[in-house]
């Protein structure tokens, strides 16, 4: 992705999120020079991959394969070995209509989709086999805590206000539905570590290589390494 097209992201999500009355953590605005000087204290953002994620899939072209994430809290894995260790996290995404984001499931982390607003998500559900591919047994998820069975690939709606709870190994596709506009996604799962726990089905790359066409607006957490000097 070029970096103008993030920034330009960032700002567009910047204006979805005022409108949805959603605010973020003061780590969200600051810029790639506060960043330079920053110190030891703020170590927590980084090793817990907070902030900024948006990503095309490695598919170069957003606005039909693309997420606009946001870390608002994490850990790392180490954590989960702790007998009192922080072992959640939150995110928020932004997802548009038709946006796609691809088949995955993920290794170890679970996670509750929750549609927080505007239009309405659709999300497409298999169980995996131990090979990893696409079973065909029918799927049992919790819809806010209603057992909810479906066919393999069928496709579940959350309205405003409704929530899925997705296990590990479980494989999902989503996108906003066509004609409603923009949805607010809240995310609430276990500690997760997205550099090694995504797995997807279809071709995809999760970091996106980018082009520097000009300045970063705001660092995506994937940027942290090049301008925090403690990471
Ligand atoms: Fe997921």
């Amino acid at each position: 992705m070029k970096r103008s097209e993030i920034n330009n992201i960032m700002k567009e999500s910047l204006a979805f999120l005022q409108e949805m009355n959603f605010l973020l953590p003061p780590f969200a605005t600051w810029t790639p020079e506060e960043w330079k000087r920053k110190g030891l204290e703020c170590g927590e953002i980084v090793e817990s991959q907070l902030g900024w994620d948006i990503t095309d899939f490695g598919r170069g072209d957003y606005t039909k394969y693309g997420l606009f994430m946001f870390t608002i809290r994490n850990s790392t894995i180490e954590e989960l070995k702790k007998e009192n260790g922080k072992i959640y996290a939150e995110k928020i995404l932004i997802v548009d209509e038709e946006q796609i984001t691809l088949t995955h499931f993920h290794y170890q982390k679970m996670e509750d989709i929750i549609n927080r607003g505007g239009s309405d998500l659709i999300i497409q559900l298999w169980n995996s086999t131990p090979d990893e591919k696409l079973a065909t047994t029918d799927v049992t998820v919790s819809v806010d805590g209603v057992r909810t069975t479906v066919k393999a690939a069928d496709t579940i709606t959350l309205t405003p206000g409704e929530s899925v709870n997705l296990p590990q190994r479980l494989y999902h596709k989503f996108w906003g539905k066509r004609g409603k506009g923009k949805i607010l996604v809240g995310e609430v799962s276990g500690v997760n570590d997205d550099y090694v726990d995504n797995h997807f089905y279809d071709e995809a790359g999760r970091f996106p290589k980018i082009e520097e066409d000009e300045p970063p607006f705001y660092l995506l957490y994937d940027d942290y390494k090049d301008y925090y000097k403690h990471a």
